[in-house]
């Protein structure tokens, strides 16, 4: 087996946490990436006994640019080299376009799109080459939902960037692809103040899509791990939809 080193940035839940337990299996090396401490070492022990890799935590708050400069420095020091990285850790703060405020527009696209860019920028250097960066994009960045202006926007900056981003490291052999997943059951629902009414309901339109349900964390593993695997090699600045069938 090719035993590979992988960063995975929100892998205390959701999408980020099904990700390290599928590598995990895999037999890979992990390093996760959290805002949580107490997440971050329960979600370190229930990977752990997944595999024989090794889990290394690491405490992150996206937000704050000096946590991602230090957490970088660190791994550094600590002589981490990374075959790849998933850019997951992201939020969703639903508001209608006439009540939009400065701050969660603020907030979304520090979390969403400059933390994902600096993240990677600073993790350059602890960067194999080649590697294999995928971003977790969204449904939203081709269907409209009310609500959703500054995360659409938040998911197709760092799409955008990552066409760039494909050219500059293409010497190095770095590479990066994106998932899209559609209405996918996790706790951002619940973060994004959601009621289990709501919720609800949100489910029961996801059961009229061709999948017939809603979408789980665990419908996006595979994906995720083919794009960091050298299979995926070909590939550059691609973007699969794992959205049930929604849109057609
Ligand atoms: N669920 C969906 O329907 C859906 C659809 C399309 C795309 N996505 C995208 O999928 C990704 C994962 O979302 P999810 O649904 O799995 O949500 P989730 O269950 O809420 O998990 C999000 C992860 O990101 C972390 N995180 C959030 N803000 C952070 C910050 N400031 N610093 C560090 N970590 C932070 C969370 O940490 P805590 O555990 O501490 O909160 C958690 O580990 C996101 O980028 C999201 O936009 C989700």
């Amino acid at each position: 087996m090719n035993q590979k080193h992988y960063l995975i940035t929100g892998a205390t839940a959701g999408i980020g946490l099904a990700t390290a337990k599928q590598l995990a299996s895999e037999g890979h090396n992990l390093t996760i990436v959290g805002r949580n401490t107490q997440k971050l070492q329960d979600a370190s022990v229930e990977i752990a006994r997944l595999g024989n890799g090794e889990v290394i935590t690491q405490r992150c708050d996206s937000g704050d640019m000096t946590q991602i400069t230090s957490m970088a420095a660190a791994l550094q020091r600590d002589g981490l080299a990374y075959d790849g990285i998933v850019l997951n850790a992201g939020i969703f703060m639903p508001q209608n376009f006439s009540e939009l405020s400065e701050a969660s527009f603020d907030q979304t696209m520090t979390v969403n799109f400059k933390a994902p860019l600096f993240t990677l920028h600073a993790l350059l250097p602890c960067l194999n080459n080649p590697a294999s960066v995928v971003f977790i994009s969204s449904l939203v960045v081709h269907k409209a939902f009310a609500g959703a202006t500054s995360y659409s926007a938040s998911k197709a900056a760092f799409e955008a960037a990552a066409r760039v981003l494909n050219l500059e490291l293409a010497e190095r052999g770095i590479r990066i692809n994106s998932i899209r997943p559609g209405v996918t059951a996790t706790e951002i629902q619940r973060k994004a103040g959601m009621d289990e009414e709501q919720i609800a309901e949100l489910s029961g339109v996801m059961q009229s899509t061709a999948l017939g349900r809603i979408l789980r964390p665990d419908d996006m593993t595979a994906a995720i791990s083919y794009l960091l695997s050298d299979a995926s090699v070909g590939m550059r600045n691609s973007c699969l939809d794992i959205d049930g069938g929604f849109t057609l």
